[in-house]
C-alpha cells in the first residue's frame, strides 16, 4: 500500500475493543450505539487533531514554571458526507464550538455500490486552510473518493485534508491512498474484508441507519 505514513490506525488497545464489542454486537440498542460510538468518535477526532500543523508556545505554569508547550495554528474546518458523516457533528462541536461545518450530500446506490453526489455546501475560504473530512465507513471508498474530490475542485490542498473513518476496508484505504495519496486517514479499525453486497467484514452494518435509528 502506498502512502503508509499518511495512514493512523489508533492503538488498539483493549478498551478501544471493548467499545467495539458493545457497538458490533447486533442486538445493541439504539442509545447504547450512540454512546458507544460516541466515545469512539472522540478519540478519533483527537487523533485527527493530532495531524494538524503546531508551534511552540510557552505558558508560565501556577508554580512560576515555563511549559514548553504547542498551539494549533491551522485554519480548520469540517465538512460531513451526510448522512453518516453528521453523526460525528455533536462530538466535534463539543471539541471546538466554534467550527464551521460543510455538507456533502453523497449516497451509494444499493445496486451498483457506485457513490452519487446530489449536493454540497461548503464554508467560504475553505481552500485556504485544513479540513476534518468526516465519513464513518470506507467500504469501496467510493463515497470518501468523491467528497475528496468535491474538496480539491473547491480548491482545498490535499495534504490538508484529514479524513475521519470509523472502520475502513483494505480495499476501501487502498482506493482512497492510490488516487489521493497525500490525504491523512484517521481510522478505529482496518476491517477483514468487503462481502459479495460490499459491506465490511466483520463490519458493524450500516452505521448510519444504527445511528439514526432508520434500521
Ligand atoms: C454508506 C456509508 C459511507 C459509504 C461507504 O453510506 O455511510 O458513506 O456507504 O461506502 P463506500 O466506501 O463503498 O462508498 P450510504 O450511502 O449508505 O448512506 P448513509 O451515509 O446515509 O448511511
Ligand atoms: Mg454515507
Amino acid at each position: 500500500m502506498s502512502a503508509e505514513h499518511n495512514l493512523h490506525l489508533l492503538p488498539q488497545t483493549r478498551q478501544l475493543r471493548a467499545l467495539h464489542t458493545i457497538v458490533r454486537d447486533r442486538t445493541a440498542g439504539l442509545d447504547s450505539f450512540v454512546l458507544h460510538s460516541r466515545r469512539i468518535i472522540r478519540l478519533l477526532l483527537e487523533a485527527g487533531l493530532d495531524q494538524l500543523p503546531f508551534a511552540e508556545h510557552q505558558v508560565t505554569t501556577p508554580v512560576g514554571a515555563t511549559y514548553q508547550g504547542l498551539r494549533h495554528t491551522a485554519d480548520l474546518c469540517a465538512v460531513a458526507v451526510v448522512r453518516a458523516g453528521e453523526s460525528m457533528e455533536a462530538e466535534l462541536r463539543e471539541l471546538l464550538p466554534g467550527i464551521r461545518i460543510g455538507k456533502i450530500l453523497i449516497q451509494r446506490d444499493k445496486q451498483s455500490k457506485l457513490p452519487h453526489l446530489y449536493y454540497s455546501n461548503l464554508p467560504p475560504g475553505i481552500a485556504d486552510g485544513h479540513v476534518l473530512l468526516m465519513e464513518p465507513m470506507l467500504a469501496t471508498g467510493g463515497s470518501a473518493n468523491a467528497a475528496i474530490d468535491v474538496l480539491l475542485k473547491a480548491g482545498v490542498r490535499e495534504e490538508r485534508i484529514v479524513l475521519i473513518d470509523f472502520i475502513a476496508a483494505p480495499e476501501g484505504i487502498r482506493a482512497v491512498t492510490e488516487a489521493h495519496p497525500r490525504v491523512k486517514i484517521v481510522v478505529s479499525s482496518i476491517e477483514e474484508r468487503l462481502n459479495e453486497n460490499a459491506f465490511m467484514v466483520p463490519g458493524i452494518g450500516d452505521f448510519g441507519d444504527r445511528y439514526f435509528g432508520t434500521t
